[in-house]
C-alpha cells in the first residue's frame, strides 16, 4: 500500500486555525474523518511528522500528539521501524466506507440518501409469499433474474420510449453491482473513464477499483446548462473508454438533462468512441415534471443501469442492467460466475411492486415534495448565508456554503448527533469542501431538527460558537 504525501494530506486536512479545541485533537478529528470516509485508504502510510508538521504549519509536538491519540483510538496503527497507517479501529469492521457509523442508533442520520420502506413493501412481500409455493419444486436458480421480473422492467423501457425485450435486461443485486459488474467489461486499468462531478461516490470506488483514471467534468447547479459544453470538449480531447453520467435527477445535484444535450452528448460519445454508462436510478422520481424518453433513444450502444432502491427501498437490493442483447449475455456470464442466481421472494415482491408503480410513485413523490420544502425553508430560516438551488427531482438538495468547511461541520454535527457526508467525498480531489449533501428523505419534523443541529454545527465550525466539549487541557499549542 503507498503513503500519502504531506502536502496531500495537509490538503485534504484544511485550514486549522479556526478549530476551538487544542490543534491535535482537530488535526486526529480530521484524518479520522478521512480515514472513515474513505477518502484515505486503509493501509495508507501517514506522512513522516516533522514533514507534516512543516505542511500544516504546526509544530512537531501537535502532530505527534494527533498521531499517538488515533493510534490510541485505533485510527492509526504503527509498524515497528516503517511509520504509522491508517486504520480501522477493530468495532468498526462491519462498517463500509463512506457510510461508517450508520448503526449509530439516536443520531439522526442525513448521510443515507435512501427512503425508509414505504407500506407498499411489506404488501408486496405478502403477495410474494403467496406466488413462492409456485416456486419451490424448481432448483430457483434464475440465471440473469426471474423472467418475470425481467419481462416487467423491459415493458417499463418500453413504455417510457426505449423498446426492450427482457432478453436485455439482467437483474443485478442493486444499481452499484449493475455499475460494478459494468465497469467490469468496460475498463481495463488505465482505462479513461469520464464522470459528472460531483457524482455519486460509489461509483467512482468502483471506476478506482478497476484501475481507471478518473476524468471530472464540473457541474455546478447554478451553472448546469455549462456542463454539455464542458464534458463535449473533454470528450473531444480525453477519448475515455467509459462515461458514467447520471441524466436523470443526478445525486447529489438534482440536474435532468434535457432532450437537445442528449441527442447532442450521444453524437459527441459516438466521435469519441465512449461507452455511456447511463445510472437511472433516480428516474422515478421528478417532482415538477417527467424526464424526457431514456438517453438509450439517442445512445442505442449505451448501457443503462436502475434500481428500486430509491423508489421503493434500499432492502430490496433489487437493480439491473439493460443493454443490447449480446453485452447482457456477457455481463449475465461474468456475473453467474460470482453469484449464480438472485433471490427468488425478493424479484417476486419486485414484481408486485412494479405492478403498482405509478399509485406508488405519486405517494413517493408527494412524500419528497413535502421533504424538500420542509429542508429548504428550514434552511433559508436558520443558514441563510447556505445557498440552494432547489432540484427539480431526487432525493437530495446539494448546498453552498460560504466557506471551505464542509468536512469541519460534518465532525462538529457528529459530536451533535447529526451524521452527514462531507462534500469532497462526491469529487475525484480534494475539492468541493464548499458543499454539503443532504437528503430530504426523512419526515419534515427530523429534517427540522437536523437543521437545527446542522446551523449549531456550522457556527462551530466557522468558529463562532464555543467547542462542543471543553478543551482538553493537557496540550497547548
Ligand atoms: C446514483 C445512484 N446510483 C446507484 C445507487 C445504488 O443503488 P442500489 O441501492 O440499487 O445499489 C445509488 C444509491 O445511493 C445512487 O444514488
Amino acid at each position: 500500500m503507498t503513503g500519502i504525501s504531506a502536502a496531500r494530506l495537509a490538503l485534504l486536512v484544511g485550514d486549522l486555525s479556526a478549530a476551538r479545541r487544542p490543534r491535535y485533537t482537530a488535526l486526529a478529528d480530521r484524518v479520522r474523518l478521512l480515514v472513515s470516509d474513505g477518502r484515505l485508504p486503509l493501509g495508507a502510510r501517514l506522512p513522516a511528522e516533522r514533514e507534516l508538521a512543516l505542511s500544516l504549519g504546526v509544530s512537531r509536538a501537535t502532530v505527534s500528539a494527533a498521531y499517538a491519540r488515533l493510534r490510541e483510538d485505533g485510527w492509526a496503527a504503527a509498524r515497528q521501524g516503517s511509520g504509522t497507517y491508517a486504520a480501522l479501529p477493530a468495532r468498526r469492521v462491519h462498517d463500509a466506507g463512506w457510510r461508517l457509523g450508520a448503526a449509530d442508533h439516536g443520531a439522526v442520520d442525513l448521510v443515507h440518501a435512501a427512503p425508509a420502506a414505504p407500506p407498499e413493501v411489506a404488501a408486496a412481500f405478502a403477495a410474494a409469499m403467496a406466488e413462492l409455493p409456485r416456486y419451490l419444486p424448481e432448483p430457483g436458480y434464475h440465471s440473469g433474474g426471474l423472467p418475470e421480473l425481467r419481462a416487467r422492467i423491459a415493458a417499463r423501457y418500453t413504455a417510457r420510449g426505449l423498446p426492450t425485450t427482457p432478453e436485455q435486461v439482467l437483474i443485478t443485486s442493486g444499481a452499484l453491482a449493475a455499475i460494478a459488474l459494468a465497469f467490469s467489461l468496460l475498463l481495463r486499468p488505465g482505462n479513461r473513464l469520464l464522470v459528472e462531478q460531483p457524482t455519486y461516490p460509489d461509483a467512482l470506488a468502483a471506476g478506482r477499483a478497476r484501475g481507471a483514471q478518473l476524468v471530472p467534468t464540473a457541474l455546478d447547479p447554478e451553472t448546469f446548462e455549462e456542463w454539455p459544453t464542458i464534458a463535449v470538449r473533454a470528450l473531444r480531447a480525453v477519448r475515455p473508454a467509459v462515461a458514467y453520467l447520471i441524466p436523470d435527477f443526478a445525486n447529489p445535484t438534482g440536474r435532468l438533462l434535457g432532450e437537445a444535450d442528449r441527442e447532442r452528448l450521444s453524437r459527441a460519445l459516438r466521435r469519441a468512441g465512449t461507452v455511456a454508462l447511463i445510472d437511472e436510478s433516480l428516474v422515478e422520481l421528478g417532482l415538477d415534471g417527467e424526464p424526457p424518453a431514456p438517453f438509450g433513444v439517442h445512445d442505442p450502444g449505451s448501457i443503462a443501469v436502475g434500481s428500486l432502491s430509491k423508489l421503493f427501498w434500499g432492502g430490496l437490493r433489487i437493480g439491473w442492467v439493460r443493454a443490447e442483447g449480446d453485452v447482457v449475455r456477457r455481463l449475465a456470464a461474468n456475473s453467474s460466475a460470482i453469484a449464480l442466481a438472485g433471490p427468488v421472494v425478493e424479484q417476486l415482491a419486485a414484481c408486485a411492486l412494479l405492478d403498482k408503480i405509478d399509485d406508488a410513485r405519486e405517494a413517493a413523490r408527494a412524500r419528497l415534495r413535502e421533504g424538500r420544502a420542509a429542508l429548504l425553508g428550514a434552511l433559508a430560516e436558520q443558514l441563510p448565508a447556505w445557498r440552494v438551488t432547489p432540484p427539480p427531482g431526487g432525493l437530495v438538495l446539494w448546498c453552498k456554503l460560504p466557506g471551505p468547511r464542509s468536512s469541519g461541520v460534518v465532525l462538529e454535527a457528529e459530536r451533535l448527533g447529526l451524521r452527514l457526508a462531507a462534500g469532497p467525498l462526491f469529487g475525484t480531489g480534494h475539492v468541493l469542501d464548499d458543499r454539503l449533501r443532504l437528503p430530504f428523505t426523512q419526515p419534515p419534523d427530523v429534517l427540522r431538527r437536523a437543521v437545527h443541529l446542522l446551523a449549531r454545527a456550522d457556527a462551530r465550525a466557522a468558529g463562532q460558537e464555543g467547542p462542543a466539549h471543553p478543551a482538553a487541557p493537557d496540550l497547548v499549542v
